[in-house]
């Protein structure tokens, strides 16, 4: 079988081009360039740094490689995530061949620990927290390393403890709240390939996230503000920089979202890529037709 060798070129050539354009063109076997591919960018593993607002455990530093094909995954707000979203997710990253994995936050909902009115007929604190565990074992499987970004809505749980005066000590790691495998680590940011990931709690609207990257002055990729998906690019005389909103994966139907239900703008569904810390991708999910999530008979 032909050597294959990931050079320069051949990287190069991968950024504006389809992988099997480029197999093609090196008269290589497709399958064959993309485990070459994927053994290149073990190689290439970089150190990633997050800045923890919670303090953790201590665990062994995360790694990504190098010119990474970032996934972002949308807030979820589990056990409130729409039921397509995670198979939506899972055919994004493969679409877009993506090796690194951010979950921007907002992963738990919490409704019944909240500081918000709680549906007296919805789950009690221990079943939501429950269900939501059992929501995230396939997320589990088949996203075993992902960098979470904290969501205001993560950090409820350990809000709440400050709030009745209980130290932060007297509480279990997330990781083992949430029954996350070693590879699943939190942090306030992460930066990657010169991108900042952040959940984005502060600001909200559809320029939010194009805010936060001015204020950073850097690229930055947000979730929070549910009802809007989109990327603006911004340049200066010294560089060109974006901001990414990347939507959301919950279900507008269950009753953790009725606060929402006369809002006239609706949570936009989607997930992002970013190619190479230079290429901001916003994927909005196919909801088929508007009828389909807005209460109608027809609804499924
Ligand atoms: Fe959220
Ligand atoms: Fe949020």
């Amino acid at each position: 079988m032909k050597k294959i060798w990931i050079t320069d070129e051949v990287l190069n050539l991968l950024r504006t081009m389809p992988i099997c354009d480029v197999a093609r063109q090196y008269r290589w076997n497709r399958n064959s360039l993309s485990k070459a591919l994927r053994r290149h960018r073990k190689k290439e593993l970089r150190i990633l740094k997050g800045v923890e607002v919670v303090p953790t455990i201590e665990l062994p530093e995360p790694v990504y490689p190098k010119d990474a094909r970032v996934l972002i995954i949308g807030d979820r707000h589990s056990p409130f995530s729409h039921k397509k979203y995670f198979e939506f997710v899972c055919r994004t990253r493969d679409q877009f061949q993506c090796d690194t994995i951010v979950d921007i936050g907002d992963g738990l909902d919490g409704h019944a620990w909240s500081y918000h009115e709680h549906n007296p007929d919805g789950y009690s604190a221990g079943k939501e927290l429950q269900r939501a565990r059992e929501d995230h074992d396939k997320w589990y499987k088949e996203f075993p390393n992902v960098f979470c970004c904290w969501g205001n809505h993560d950090e409820l749980l350990y809000r709440k403890a400050r709030t009745h005066g209980l130290p932060r000590n007297a509480f279990k790691d997330v990781k083992d709240i949430m029954g996350a495998p070693s590879g699943w680590h939190w942090a306030f940011k992460w930066e990657i390939d010169h991108v900042i990931y952040m959940h984005g709690t502060g600001k909200s609207g559809m320029n939010a996230h194009i805010t936060w990257a001015s204020k950073n002055r850097q690229s930055t990729v947000i979730g929070h503000v549910h009802s809007h998906l989109g990327v603006k690019y911004m340049a200066s005389e010294k560089d060109l920089i974006f901001g990414m909103n990347v939507g959301c994966g919950l279900d507008i139907k269950s009753y953790a979202m009725e606060y929402g239900k006369d809002f006239a703008e609706r949570p936009t569904l989607g997930c992002g890529v970013v190619l190479n810390g230079k290429i901001g991708i916003p994927v909005p999910m196919d909801l088929g037709t508007k009828i389909f999530f807005t209460g109608d008979k027809n609804e499924k």
